[in-house]
C-alpha cells in the first residue's frame, strides 16, 4: 500500500475515538518510523482538527520524528536513574564513537542518535537501545563493542 493509503487506513481506524490524535500519531510513527509533515494535513482533516493543532502536538512531543531515521536507531536513556550512573558520559561517548550528535541522523544515513526517557532498565543503567535490542550496564567498553557490531 502507498504511504497515503496507509495513512488513510490508520486515520479511519482512529477517527471515531475520543482523543484520537496522540494514538494516531503513535500508530503512524510505528508504521513508518516517522510522522511525515505531509501527513499532518490529512490527519487534521480526518480528525476534524485544525492543522495548527495537529502540528503543535506532533512537534511538542520530541518522541515524534518528522524525518525518517537512519538505518540504525540508537536511543540513549537520559532519565534520572541512568543519569545517576553515568548516562551523561555514555551519551558523550556515543556521540563521539558513532560520529553523530544527539538528536540527529548521520549525513550518510547510517544511524540516528536519540534521547529517550526510561527504557525500563533503571536498575541496570546506564541503558540504551539499538534498533529493537535493549542493553543495560553499558560501559565504555561495551559501547565500543556494540558500535563495532553495527559495522558503520
Ligand atoms: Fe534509564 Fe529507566 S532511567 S532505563
Amino acid at each position: 500500500a502507498s504511504t497515503r493509503e496507509l495513512l488513510q487506513r490508520l486515520i479511519e481506524q482512529h477517527r471515531k475515538r475520543p482523543g484520537a490524535l496522540l494514538p494516531l500519531l503513535h500508530a503512524v510513527q510505528e508504521a513508518l518510523a516517522y510522522v511525515p509533515v505531509a501527513a499532518l494535513p490529512l490527519i487534521a482533516a480526518g480528525l476534524n482538527l485544525s492543522r495548527a493543532e495537529v502540528h503543535g502536538v506532533a512537534s511538542y512531543y520530541h518522541f515524534f520524528r518528522s524525518e525518517p531515521p537512519g538505518r540504525h536507531l540508537v536511543q540513549i536513556c537520559r532519565a534520572e536513574a541512568c543519569q545517576a550512573c553515568g548516562g551523561e558520559a555514555l551519551l558523550r561517548q556515543a556521540e563521539q564513537t558513532l560520529a553523530c550528535p544527539l538528536g540527529q541522523t548521520r549525513g550518510d544515513g547510517a544511524l540516528t542518535l536519540e534521547a529517550v526517557y526510561c527504557l525500563g532498565l533503571c536498575a541496570t543503567g546506564p541503558a540504551l537501545q539499538i534498533d529493537a535490542q535493549l542493553h543495560g550496564r553499558v560501559t565504555p567498553q561495551k559501547l565500543q563493542t556494540l558500535a563495532e557490531a553495527l559495522e558503520l
